[in-house]
């Protein structure tokens, strides 16, 4: 089986000292080990990311991200981070294409594949997000929705660059405090078609929107899902160590 990515983004939350206490707590947590068959990750607005750095310390089998970085390298990009900034402050993942991000930045099909290329670069593991909206869903088109987001953000990859990308399906009617949690079965066709395309050939599948402790273990059931990534329910550590401990369980079953 697959390892399990599960892993939390903490959106625009969280002061430096409460990031801190959280990323404290997971290392005293998991004590330098990883759960097994598990791939544990966060990612901390950007002002957080050198001190959740710390806090998890050298070696930590925590993977550490960052929300977005732009595709160039360096330059005059006002308000912007580059993947080497990212990594030069520790971060492993970049993620890419939020739909917030998309929604309210700008985010495009053709500025996610620039960010995942230069992601890919720098040797840093893209996190693409994709997901349809309620009206696409109703309409009977998420599949084909969501294949031509990643297709047009993974065009040109060659297999090894594209075995480095972990996908992240977020349908955006899930997402957040407006969103409803996604049953077993509406995933089931999505899963589908990810997993004919992409299973065996990407790092993960995993998925996202009002995950929570009922909800974890079935979606980790679904066939072609390799991992979670959550908001809300991981931004109490308590609910992050719980979803971990439901993960290690289903990668030992
Ligand atoms: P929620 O788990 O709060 O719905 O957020 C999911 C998400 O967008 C993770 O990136």
């Amino acid at each position: 089986m697959s390892t399990l990515w599960v892993g939390t983004s903490w959106k625009m939350t969280k002061t430096l000292a409460e990031g801190r206490a959280w990323a404290r707590g997971l290392r005293e947590h998991l004590a330098g080990r990883t759960p097994a068959g598990v791939q544990p990750f966060v990612i901390p607005s950007f002002t957080a990311t050198t001190a959740v750095a710390e806090e998890l310390g050298e070696d930590s089998p925590v993977l550490l991200g960052v929300q977005n970085a732009h595709w160039e390298d360096a330059g005059a990009w006002t308000g912007e981070v580059s993947v080497p900034q990212a990594k030069d402050a520790g971060a492993r993942i970049v993620e890419i294409g939020h739909s917030e991000r998309r929604e309210h930045f700008g985010e495009t099909v053709e500025t996610t594949r620039r960010k995942v290329a230069a992601a890919l670069r720098h040797g840093l593991t893209p996190l693409l997000c994709i997901g349809e909206s309620a009206a696409v869903k109703e309409a009977g088109g998420s599949s084909g929705f969501i294949l031509e987001q990643a297709g047009g953000a993974l065009d040109g990859l060659t297999a090894d660059e594209l075995s480095r990308v972990v996908i992240a399906y977020e349908p955006i009617w899930a997402i957040g405090e407006t969103g409803r949690p996604a049953t077993v079965e509406e995933l089931v066709d999505p899963f589908a078609a990810l997993g004919a395309e992409y299973s065996g050939k990407v790092t993960g599948l995993l998925y996202g929107g009002s995950v929570n402790l009922d909800n974890a273990a079935g979606l980790l059931g679904i066939e072609h899902v390799t991992g979670l990534f959550v908001g809300r329910t991981a931004w109490q550590l308590e609910g992050y160590l719980e979803l971990l401990r439901i993960a290690a369980e289903h990668a030992g079953s």
